[in-house]
């Protein structure tokens, strides 16, 4: 049975009528209903109800249940409310709003410019216009406290333009409760959103959610519980529906004693669940709502992540709204967070942060204007030290989101003034340089930069920093074939890098130390794989795999998986290879990295190629142009080795499949889209048509 059981009968008549009689009315100027009350009080079911009135009397409904850990995520909500009816009031909206708002729902990639806030505010009206001039609308948020500011703007900008029409806004929203167990502690909910209350003309209604009483509680249970129970139960539950529910359930028949509140609901969790899938309904709390895909990368670390939350679903306790899983209750999100043992929580904090990084790098993209500006003055006022190290804390971001050439700039900024820095920040600078060139393509520089930081490194005793720039001068050594200097100096880093394993790290340094592996293991191994020994190559990648996951970085995930599938086809096994493929493709377009997302196409067209499907080989490798095309070489280029498929490969390609079919798969290829790419590369090739209907007509 589930945990979040609900025995079916709904008490509190009096404020279920009114919020029915609210969602259904058919109004002539918009109003809205706020429904207040602590955690578990009963909000989202009146609020599920008030939406089920609207939509039975045939309304439109717009809706978003946004997450805590949404809040901080531009734009989440409006997303979930513009989801269903966009493509109906789409047409409606003037070009540039549409291009704006379609930027702000990540449905198109952002320009050089972040879309004007005004331009998505008076897209999101013309929406809300569209919808109205069709039905009457009601736009329903829950848990509006967890709203996120741009949603939050964008809509009071919209309401606020509506005069007329009938526009009802159902709101539920969480409020403080000093003697709640699970939210004690936690800073009081945010008040911002009064401000959509505010925006439209005639005062909101509001229902503040009392404690139930007796009667209430004895109805909320089932029926054979007895009254003296039902009034223990609602004593202990303070009137709370949530807490009365769990209580009453966690109750032996033959107990007479009512559990402590705060251990209820840990217990019940700990005794219906798995340990894996205890972990799997703590990640998806944790991450609030997340995609399917998403979750089982978190957990990859179990033996069968999907198992795990299957049987969460299954028990109950996690569930699946328009492909997004969440905790069936915040309450019991809440409480299976908390019953983690501290160190496993930070666990698991810092695996989502791998699997959010796309996340806190696009937030970064906000602000890219203020980084370059700190940058520039860090340099010039003399403390280039500090520049330093702004730059290692954000080089990805500077890589992914391509501007790698501009970090190139301010990079060399700073070594013109590198002379009077100490010996660890020059390192720094020196290597940091080094990696602004090898993403730039020019070896030779790279390879002078990062030889003149080693003695540094050595100097100020950084053994994680020395482990970096030598992996990466090994990888450049080998490329400019001096391949035996090249292996020893990385076989010998390695082997520094072992002697170190079982020292103490701080956080930080622990992922410093992984990622030196992962690229040392994997340079090694790609040096390994030239030289024709794939198996221990595959060691070699494998280890660099397990590094990069147990750091959590998606980055170096992406390099090892892409290097590993080289090496399983080196060796003949072609299906493994191409699962590999798979796998970091989907991850890469997860990460909106586009670039990459274009090296495993072209990878996986080489392989289509091997496997004797010249067309879908074709269409790959035309689609893995059209991205590279858009969006500049990316970062990958810089650690993987050269692809294989050049306009030999094509000429290849285009003696094997007819001159028609060659010519279809290559346009049809070139027509594709990063997303829609990535479908067509996911679909499994023997068994299907080479393309699909149609790219034949
Ligand atoms: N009027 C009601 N009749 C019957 N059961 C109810 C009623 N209100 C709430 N419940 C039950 O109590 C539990 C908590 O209710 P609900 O999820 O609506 O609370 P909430 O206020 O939205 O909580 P939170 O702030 O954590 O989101 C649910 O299991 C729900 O089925
Ligand atoms: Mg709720």
């Amino acid at each position: 049975m589930g945990v979040a059981a609900v025995s079916g009968v709904l008490v509190r008549t009096a404020e279920l009528r009114q919020v029915r009689d609210f969602t259904r009315q058919v109004r002539a100027a918009p109003a809205a209903l706020a429904i207040q009350g602590e955690a578990g009080a009963g909000k989202s079911t009146l609020w599920r109800a008030g939406i089920e009135a609207a939509a039975a009397a045939g309304h439109r409904v717009l809706r978003s249940e946004p997450s805590a850990s949404e809040t901080d995520l531009a734009f989440a909500a409006l997303s979930d409310l513009l989801a269903e009816v966009l493509p109906l009031v789409e047409a409606r909206i003037p070009g540039p709003q549409r291009e704006a708002l379609e930027v702000a729902l990540l449905l198109r990639p952002a320009g050089e410019e972040p879309p004007a806030a005004r331009a998505i505010g008076l897209a999101m009206l013309t929406a809300l216009r569209g919808c109205l001039f069709q039905h009457p609308v009601l736009v329903a948020i829950d848990d509006v406290q967890w709203l996120d500011e741009a949603s939050r703007e964008v809509l009071t900008f919209a309401l606020r333009r509506v005069t007329d029409g009938p526009l009802s806004l159902l709101l539920a929203a969480r409020t403080e409760a000093a003697a709640d167990p699970l939210t004690v502690g936690a800073p009081p909910p945010p008040r911002d959103w009064h401000e959509l209350l505010t925006a439209l003309p005639a005062t909101a209604e509001v229902i503040d959610l009392a404690p139930l009483d007796l009667w209430q509680v004895q109805n909320l249970l089932p029926p054979d519980v007895t009254a003296t129970r039902a009034r223990l139960v609602a004593r202990q539950s303070r009137g709370n529906p949530f807490w009365a529910l769990q209580l009453s359930a966690s109750l032996d028949a033959d107990d007479s004693q009512v559990p402590p509140l705060a251990r209820t609901l840990t217990d019940r969790l700990a005794s219906s669940l798995s340990a894996e899938a205890a972990a799997a309904l703590a990640a998806v709390a944790a991450a609030g709502r997340t995609g399917l895909p998403e979750a089982l990368a978190v957990l990859d670390h179990l033996a069968d992540p999907a198992a795990a939350v299957d049987e969460a679903v299954l028990a109950g306790v996690v569930v699946e709204t328009r492909d997004r899983l969440s905790a069936a209750h915040p309450l019991i999100g809440a409480a299976a967070v908390q019953s983690l043992p501290p160190g496993r929580r930070a666990q698991l904090y810092r695996r989502l942060a791998g699997a959010g990084q796309l996340a806190w790098l696009s937030r970064l993209e906000i602000r890219r204007g203020n980084l370059s500006a700190a940058l520039s003055w860090l340099t010039e006022r003399n403390q280039p030290g500090r520049a330093v190290d702004l730059i290692w804390a954000t080089w990805r971001f500077w890589w992914l989101h391509g501007h790698a050439g501009e970090l190139a700039r301010h990079v060399d900024a700073i070594l013109a003034h590198a002379g009077g820095m100490p010996p660890h920040q020059r390192a720094l600078a020196l290597s940091g340089a080094g990696f602004t060139r090898l993403a730039g393509g020019d070896q030779t520089t790279a390879r002078r930069l990062f030889k003149q930081s080693l003695p540094l490194y050595r100097q100020a005793g950084d053994r994680l920093g020395l482990g970096l720039a030598a992996a990466a001068l090994g990888h450049l050594l080998a490329a400019a074939d001096t391949v035996a200097v090249a292996r020893d100096l990385l076989e010998q880093t390695l082997s520094q890098l072992r002697d170190m394993a079982g020292g103490q790290f701080t956080e930080p340094q622990r992922v410093h130390y992984l990622l030196d592996v992962a690229l040392a293991s994997n340079f090694l191994g790609q040096i390994q794989l030239d030289q024709g020994d794939h198996r221990r190559a595959a060691e070699l990648f494998t280890d660099g795999l397990a590094a990069a996951h147990s750091a959590a970085d998606r980055f170096t995930i992406l390099v090892s998986l892409y290097d590993l599938a080289l090496s399983r086809q080196a060796g003949g096994d072609l299906d493994d290879a191409a699962s590999l493929l798979r796998q970091g493709l989907s991850l890469a377009a997860e990460a909106g990295d586009e670039p990459s997302l274009a090296y495993y196409l072209e990878a996986l067209a080489d392989l289509a190629a091997r496997q004797d499907h010249p067309e879908r080989a074709a269409a790959l490798l035309a689609a893995a142009g059209t991205v590279l095309e858009a969006k500049g070489s990316g970062w990958l280029h810089a650690y993987v080795p050269r692809a294989p498929h050049g306009d030999s490969a094509v000429a290849r390609l285009r003696a094997r499949a007819t001159g028609a079919a060659f010519g279809q798969a290559w346009a049809y290829g070139r027509s594709l889209t990063g997303a829609s790419a990535v479908r067509y590369a996911l679909q499994e090739a023997p068994s299907r048509p080479d393309l699909p209907a149609s790219a034949s007509r």
